[in-house]
């Protein structure tokens, strides 16, 4: 690079010999990031290290993957056999043993009659996966005017086209042009009553405008709904009751395919079981997931289908059925991780462990009902927010409370200004308290 283009001034991390300019940092507020960074230097257990080598507790699973804990030495000698045996193998035309391995697992925890799963690298990749396999499907089955899909306001499903065009997160869409055609959106279903726990109060308003939706196209042209069980990014909602089955009910009668993103509540997050979908009682045609899937270790994803959708696929004239995969779709290292991190999750019974330390959790997350600066507290099992009262333009209470938190010993994760935690499912009853105490001191030092 010619020495013109290059940065003059890098910033260097005080306590690290890092040049920090190079790197353009994703959904980050790079300059001011750069002008006061916050490093994660190590990681074990439910702590990772800050830059100066202390301890941080992990209240957010370091962005809702790590739920097995940090550092597990069974997945990183798995993944270090995996690269010393085959270090790559393709998975078009061929075949590599570990994927195999994994889906045949990931058969044995999916609920009832998801018996197929098709590998990405990201949960993004699975969201555009699950659009187009919805797509595909109904073309199959000669029902080719189905091309519409219904996403949901606040609705998160990743960065790439289909993801932004179906999600519905203004900031994450405003830039990029007129996205994918034949779009629409629900409202996000969102409790009207402040400081509840679990599911809402019953409001049908919210799943009744899907029939609104499919009264304007018709049912015929709508390929699939897609939703969060649970609206993680944009601030931690949890759905009004029975709306997720109301959603389900319509969904069938209308042949639209259900689409449920359990990206982050996939894994024993809500604890309740592998996946909320089986949770709650929501019998969907797609699931899609990533990150707890390898614990956050190798990047992955996947999607997973009922036999119905693979069969309509296998109606195609003998050759290649879906004309979609990635070169890593599959990857030996990346199934390592993920069959290493599901052994974990069997043997240490993490998922219903998560359901009773996260009786606990929420006890903690409500304790602060009632304190000054509070405005709401949601969550279920081991995901919750704390939504701060507005200082100034929205999300600068949250960042400022983000911060603070790190400084004070905890690593979160912030969204507008709700505060949201996902802890590791080994999470313990000490660290809950120190999660409690860190965000005590720093909302009682904001609001003061
Ligand atoms: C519900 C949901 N879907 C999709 C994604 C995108 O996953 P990734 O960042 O792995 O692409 C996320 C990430 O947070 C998510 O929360």
């Amino acid at each position: 690079m010619p020495a013109a283009t290059k940065t003059k001034t890098a910033a260097k991390t005080p306590a690290l010999d890092v040049n920090l300019e190079h790197f353009w940092m994703p959904f980050t507020a790079n300059r001011a990031f750069k002008a006061a960074p916050r490093l994660v230097t190590g990681a074990k257990g439910m702590f990772v290290k800050n830059e100066k080598g202390e301890d941080v507790v992990d209240a957010a699973a370091c962005l809702w993957c790590v739920n097995a804990g940090h550092g597990r030495p069974e997945i990183a000698e798995a993944v270090k056999d995996a690269l010393l045996n085959c270090d790559f193998a393709p998975n078009f035309q061929m075949g590599h043993p570990a994927a195999f391995k994994l889906a045949d697992k990931l058969v044995e925890i999916l609920p009832e009659g998801f018996t197929r799963v098709f590998f990405s690298n990201s949960g993004s990749e699975g969201v555009d996966t699950a659009l187009k396999i919805a797509l595909g499907y109904h073309q199959m089955k000669g029902d080719a005017a189905r091309t519409r899909l219904i996403g949901r306001e606040k609705g998160y499903h990743g960065v790439n086209f289909g993801g932004i065009s179906v999600g519905g997160i203004f900031r994450n869409r405003q830039t990029f042009g007129p996205l994918l055609p034949g779009v629409d959106h629900l409202p996000a279903a969102i409790n009207k009553k402040k400081f509840v726990r679990g599911f809402g109060p019953a409001d049908p308003f919210y799943a009744e405008e899907l029939e609104r939706i499919i009264n304007i196209h018709g049912a015929r042209t709508i390929a699939a709904v897609i939703i969060e069980p649970i609206i993680g990014s944009a601030g931690v909602y949890p759905p009004p009751e029975g709306y997720l089955k109301a959603i389900r009910q319509i969904t069938r009668k209308h042949g639209i395919l259900l689409i449920l993103d359990e990206v982050i509540t996939g894994f024993g997050r809500t604890g309740h079981g592998a996946f909320a979908s089986e949770a709650f009682g929501i019998d969907a045609d797609v699931i899609v997931m990533a990150k707890g899937l390898t614990n956050g270790v190798v990047p992955m994803g996947a999607v997973a289908v009922k036999q119905e959708i693979y069969d309509a696929f296998m109606s195609a004239p003998e050759g290649i059925e879906f004309f979609h995969g990635y070169t890593y779709s599959g990857n030996p290292a990346a199934a390592a991780a993920g069959l290493a991190t599901l052994e974990i999750y069997e043997r240490e019974k993490l998922f219903e462990r998560a359901g009773k330390i996260g009786a606990k959790f929420q006890d903690m997350l409500f304790s602060f009902q009632g304190k000054k600066g509070v405005a709401d507290v949601r969550g279920i099992g081991l995901i919750g927010g704390i939504e701060l009262e507005p200082q100034g333009p929205v999300g600068a209470a949250g960042m400022k409370a983000f911060v603070s938190c790190w400084e004070e010993g905890m690593l979160g994760r912030v969204t507008g200004d709700t505060l949201a935690f996902s802890p590791p499912l080994i999470i313990e009853e000490s660290h809950i308290e120190l999660i409690r105490s860190i965000v005590d001191r720093v909302i009682t030092r904001q609001y003061k």
